[in-house]
């Protein structure tokens, strides 16, 4: 979604802004803008729709812009279609206040009548620059910003983070958020606002995690916290321990790639710390035996990617637990009325931790009195603030849209969940028990050993690249690992594809087959294995192409039948999906170049997405 920065210190403002936007870049925005403040030239505002460059190079790389105090926007459209008077900063009518905004008002409409009614003009289809217009309306009554600014909080209604400047307000920056991640850095020559630290890491690791209904005056000596009644809080600081380089693509051609490239690495430091003489060892949670043998429902809740590794844990945890657990699309849980109470266990999934529709659902089941438990990725952020338990898939930095490494940390980290889980209940055989825990930590040098021949994958994207229809079938494991391989390659290649469940082919998608429709088939799940075998022959037989995935153990069989065959290592079947995962990513990644996509910013995407 839309990204902030704010900067407010000893050096010109305006590079620094460009610079920390460009590290946002990956979030995904239509447009860029920034305001700088300086004591001769008072506010001056630039914003323009399109990449970052186009604002770099309308602003001569910021030099055109005077002032140590300032604040940057990248937007991904809501309200009003991405152009130049839509873009952010939004400015009052009377020229004195600039505004950033991530989140929707939703009560925008109403006070933006009023404001009419007063005679207040407006230029953009915005909600946020009825913000800053009500904003520059409370400030003339009382003539006081952060007074302004607190009688703004409480009449709007809806999410924001919210970074403020006026020209009667030398060197400082107000902040302000509900429902939308900003965070506060202490830097060197000057402190800063950000919607996400990939902003701001370059300038400093030191780092504090605002709460909803906070505001924040920022100066370029120091940061005062205030909470909604303006009393001012002592804040914890947080250390941010993610390396600059992580957050650059050091010398490979796209993130997406180098964070491909990085899975077994990840995978590695993710499970490593987690298995200690044999046993998975799960410190930062207190879930006790007695505890989850009180469990009478186990929902898995998240979003996209993260929901398929829901999927894939389904499968897994109801093997291990011989419980039934329940995976739901946030989206669709939160207004679901959902069967939730103190003896749910609820698991949300969510690499960014901001994901608006996973932390409602969170909510919600918190509401009801269930227990929440958030497997994510970014360290602070709000899901992982506001879970009663959490536990970080150590992916580092996740910057292409798309995701790969976040999504394999998620899967293991699942596994091992629901082998403590599993344990605790003693629903686990010893010997399946180890045997799980020997497979997970062999998993990285296997994923290592299949990236080292991934060119399999690359020929094949070039033989099949310009298909405009691809259909992913499997069963079980296997067609949840096919619902993650086909949003894959939709997001980026923009091809239309779809996953089924190979058994529900012949129930209406089978009409769809015709000659030379590329079917990926799946068939690494043994169990099901010549089950798979049958809807492959089904589909060949109506003239489809088929591109399989499937193990060492079943290669041979596979390729008598497929048309192409990738093969991927055998592991124990719960962890099949880790290995079965990355030739899909390949396939997408490699479709995408040969169709000269955009592959780490595909359109329309965001890769936090924090509003509904
Ligand atoms: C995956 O490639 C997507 N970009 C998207 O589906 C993502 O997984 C989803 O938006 C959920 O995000 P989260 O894990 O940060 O909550």
């Amino acid at each position: 979604m839309c990204g902030i920065i704010g900067f407010s210190g000893r050096e010109q403002a305006a590079p620094i802004l460009l610079d920390g936007l460009e590290r946002m870049e990956y979030r995904g925005y239509d447009s860029a803008g920034i305001a700088v403040r300086s004591e001769t030239k008072g506010l001056q505002v630039k914003k323009t729709k399109g990449r970052l460059r186009v604002l770099s190079d309308l602003t001569h790389g910021g030099a055109d812009l005077e002032g140590t105090l300032g604040i940057g926007h990248t937007r991904w459209a809501t309200h009003g279609e991405p152009n130049d008077i839509n873009a952010h900063p939004h400015v009052s009518e009377n020229g004195q206040i600039a505004l950033v905004h991530n989140g929707i008002i939703e009560n925008y409409l109403e006070i933006k009548e009023q404001l009419q009614r007063r005679g207040v003009t407006f230029t953009s289809d915005t909600d946020s620059e009825v913000v800053a217009q009500l904003l520059e309306y409370h400030y003339n009554e009382c003539h006081n910003m952060l007074e302004a600014v607190g009688r703004v909080l409480r009449r709007i209604e809806g999410s924001y983070a919210f970074g403020i400047i006026c020209s009667d307000f030398p060197n400082a920056l107000i902040a302000a958020r509900k429902d939308s991640p900003l965070i506060l850095g202490y830097g060197e020559n000057g402190n800063f606002i950000a919607s996400d630290v990939t902003a701001i890491i370059k300038y400093t690791r030191d780092v504090v995690y605002m709460e909803d209904g906070e505001i924040a005056v920022v100066t370029p000596e120091s940061i005062d916290v205030f909470d909604s009644e303006m009393n001012p809080l002592e804040k914890q600081h947080s250390q941010v321990d993610w390396d600059v380089s992580a957050a650059e693509k050091g010398g490979y051609a796209h993130f997406m790639f180098k964070e491909i490239m990085e899975q077994p690495e990840a995978i590695a430091k993710t499970v490593s710390p987690r298995i200690r003489d044999g046993r998975v060892v799960l410190d930062d949670i207190t879930l006790t035996a007695d505890y989850v043998r009180d469990i009478s429902r186990i929902f898995i809740i998240a979003c996209g990617s993260s929901y398929h590794v829901g999927m894939v844990s389904k499968y897994n945890w109801e093997r291990l637990l011989r419980r039934p657990v329940q995976v739901d699309l946030a989206s669709e849980f939160r207004y679901s009325d959902p069967l939730v109470d103190e003896k749910s266990l609820v698991v949300v999934i969510s690499q960014s931790g901001e994901t608006l529709d996973t932390m409602a659902a969170m909510r919600e089941a918190k509401r009801r009195g269930a227990r929440t438990l958030a497997v994510v990725n970014v360290v602070g952020s709000s899901i992982a603030r506001e879970a009663d338990d959490v536990l970080y898939t150590w992916a580092g930095p996740e910057i292409a849209v798309a995701t790969t490494k976040a999504y394999s940390t998620q899967l293991v980290l699942m596994d091992l969940i629901g082998l403590y889980l599993a344990d605790l209940l003693g629903t686990v055989e010893k010997s399946e028990y180890d045997a799980i825990l020997a497979e997970v930590q062999v998993l990285p040098e296997k994923m290592s050993h299949f990236l080292e021949h991934f060119e399999d994958v690359q020929y094949f994207a070039s033989r099949y690249f310009n298909h405009n229809s691809i259909f992913f079938i499997g069963r079980n494991l296997d067609y949840a690992m096919g619902l993650e391989g086909s949003l894959k390659l939709k997001e980026i290649s923009y091809i239309h594809s779809e996953a089924y469940a190979s058994g529900e082919l012949k129930h209406g998608t089978i009409s769809l087959i015709e000659p030379g429709t590329l079917v990926v088939a799946l068939g690494t799940y043994a169990a099901l294995f010549d089950k798979a075998m049958s809807n492959v022959v089904e589909v060949k037989a109506r003239g489809a192409e088929v591109l399989a995935v499937t193990t060492e153990t079943f290669k041979e069989k596979m390729e008598k039948t497929a048309d192409s065959t990738i093969v991927v290592p055998d592991t124990h079947p719960i962890l099949q999906p880790s290995l079965g995962v990355v030739p899909l990513q390949l396939f997408a990644y490699y479709v995408a170049l040969q169709r000269g996509c955009d592959i780490d910013k595909p359109r329309n995407l965001a890769k936090s997405v924090t509003v509904e």
